[in-house]
């Protein structure tokens, strides 16, 4: 297929961000796939057939020269899409200032790097969209996700007051808000928590997903259509919304509170 545009997208060696990529790419746009794994990005460019890769980490200052670069190499760049994260599980008593303080270097310091090396090319080439993969944690935050919550709600202000910036340049920017959907993210949550409670992970992961209105979690492929609605000429109007993507869960029920309770109880996590 001769393709038109090209969608530069963050995270992309995994989970959410590689299913993105997939869906960005049956979409008939060209992909910039970045990461900090080299082997997660060479995996995701082989499946897709045709991919630009970017190896970088996005808390390094040097990666947005780069990024521009590539943004700039690429055929009339239109898109970026923001999913590099990390997440943060633990009673906020029990973070170390290098946690905390990483959490929000990769997830709204990275993002704001991306975005403003992007943004840049995204410009020159007369309008776009930008699309920021927060949680909803950023918007019902739930114990135990001080930092991550801190660090989602920024992405969601950092959205919202870009819309202002970027609207006059033809750019749309707008949030997605994911509630749980079964990544490597999760399967390190789960294994760390059966560890602790001597729970099956099958079983943690089924009450998590039991208070879920649809019944089930959310996946990769949903967060990629709404990604690629948000990337085309259907959305041009909408700028500055945060879209929940949760299967009806809107308020948070995630009991990492359980952890909480270890911290009283003297239990360092
Ligand atoms: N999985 C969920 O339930 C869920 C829910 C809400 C929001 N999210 C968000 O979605 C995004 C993707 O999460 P996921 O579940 O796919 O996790 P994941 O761990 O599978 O993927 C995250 C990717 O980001 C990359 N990354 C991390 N730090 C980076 C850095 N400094 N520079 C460049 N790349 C970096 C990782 O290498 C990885 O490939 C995250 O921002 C996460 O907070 C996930």
């Amino acid at each position: 297929m001769a393709h038109q545009r090209t969608v530069v997208v963050t995270g992309a060696a995994s989970g959410i961000g590689a299913g993105i990529a997939r869906s960005v790419h049956e979409a008939g746009y060209d992909l910039v796939l970045v990461d900090l794994d080299e082997a997660g990005l060479a995996r995701v460019a082989t499946e897709l057939g045709e991919a630009t890769t970017l190896t970088a980490d996005l808390t390094d200052p040097a990666s947005a020269t780069r990024l521009t670069e590539a943004a700039r190499a690429a055929h009339g760049t239109w898109g970026l899409v923001n999913c590099a994260g990390i997440s943060l599980i633990k009673h906020f008593l029990h973070n170390s200032e290098q946690e905390w303080t990483r959490i929000l270097r990769v997830n709204l310091e990275g993002t704001m790097r991306a975005t403003h090396a992007v943004g840049t090319v995204l410009t020159e080439n007369g309008g776009g969209a930008v699309v920021n993969i927060a949680s909803i944690s950023g918007v019902v935050p739930a114990a135990c996700q001080a930092a991550y919550a801190a660090s989602k709600a920024g992405l969601i202000g950092f959205g919202t007051g870009l819309a202002f910036d970027f609207g006059p340049l033809d750019i749309t920017v707008n949030t997605i808000a994911p509630g749980i959907v079964r990544t490597p993210i999760w399967d390190r949550i789960l294994h760390e928590d059966a560890d602790r409670t001597g729970l099956p992970a099958e079983q943690i992961f089924a009450e998590h997903v039991r208070p879920i209105p649809l019944g089930r979690a959310q996946t990769a492929a949903e967060i990629g259509a709404l990604t690629v609605f948000l990337l085309g000429p259907g959305a041009r109007s909408i700028s500055g919304e945060t879209i929940k993507v949760t299967g009806g869960m809107t308020t948070v029920t995630f009991d990492f509170a359980k952890a909480a309770d270890a911290v009283r109880a003297g239990v360092t996590r």
